[in-house]
């Protein structure tokens, strides 16, 4: 437990130091991942209301699509980082069913069964300990509630431009990959979509 728990305190710290910086990577990137951010959004079948939590909120690319799509219900972004979240709040400042809380996504500060989707964009590759981070995901969600994940996996295959990216993005960002389809599928789920980017992963399940 502890080596996590000192390994999310220095990616703490990266985040707040590159807070500023984090919107560079969606241009590095070409614009890809703000499109796969809203097609994962698509996929999920979200409703316009109930309770939605964004984990690793970081600037708020995705917790503001959510925050518009679901114009009725309530969206909380969650990340550890509190320089990320300044830059959250300022870009979705127009979005005031989007509430914003510096927190620890392998330890989250919500009782059993709050949300009804819980969400998770370029974030799961980020974090020390994924499958303690999937489990707490499952425990704040209700029965029947979805999640969904999109991140880089840790194989990245063959080099290509795209590679290329992720192998950078993973040395600034410090994010190694995660391979989560084994974590979700021991929870007590049924999974919905699973789709293999090659480099990249999406997972959308129901809890049952
Ligand atoms: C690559 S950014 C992704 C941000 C956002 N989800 C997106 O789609 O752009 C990863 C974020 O995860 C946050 N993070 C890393 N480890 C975390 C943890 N254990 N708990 C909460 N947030 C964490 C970082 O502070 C950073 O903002």
């Amino acid at each position: 437990m502890s080596d996590y728990l000192e390994e999310t305190g220095k990616t703490r710290d990266r985040y707040n130091r590159l807070a500023l910086l984090y919107d560079l990577d969606d241009v590095l990137w070409l614009g890809s991942k703000q499109y796969s951010r809203k097609k994962l959004i698509k996929a999920t079948n979200l409703g316009d209301s109930g309770m939605v939590l964004d984990l690793t909120s970081g600037t708020g690319r995705n917790a503001g699509l959510l925050a518009k799509w679901v114009k009725n219900g309530t969206v909380i972004g969650i990340d550890i980082s509190r320089n990320v979240l300044k830059v959250n709040r300022l870009r979705n400042s127009k979005y005031k069913n989007l509430h914003r809380v510096q927190g620890m996504v392998q330890s989250l500060p919500f009782g059993d069964e709050t949300f009804d989707t819980v969400f998770c964009t370029c974030g799961m590759d980020t974090i020390d300990g994924p499958e303690i981070a999937v489990s707490e995901a499952l425990r704040v969600l209700k029965k029947s509630g979805t999640i969904s994940l999109l991140h880089l996996k840790s194989n990245k295959g063959p080099v290509d431009v795209f590679n290329f990216l992720s192998r950078f993005y993973a040395w600034v960002w410090r994010a190694e990959g995660a391979d989560l389809l084994p974590y979700v599928q021991k929870q007590d789920v049924e999974m919905l979509v699973y789709k293999d980017f090659q480099i990249a992963e999406a997972i959308i399940a129901k809890k049952l």
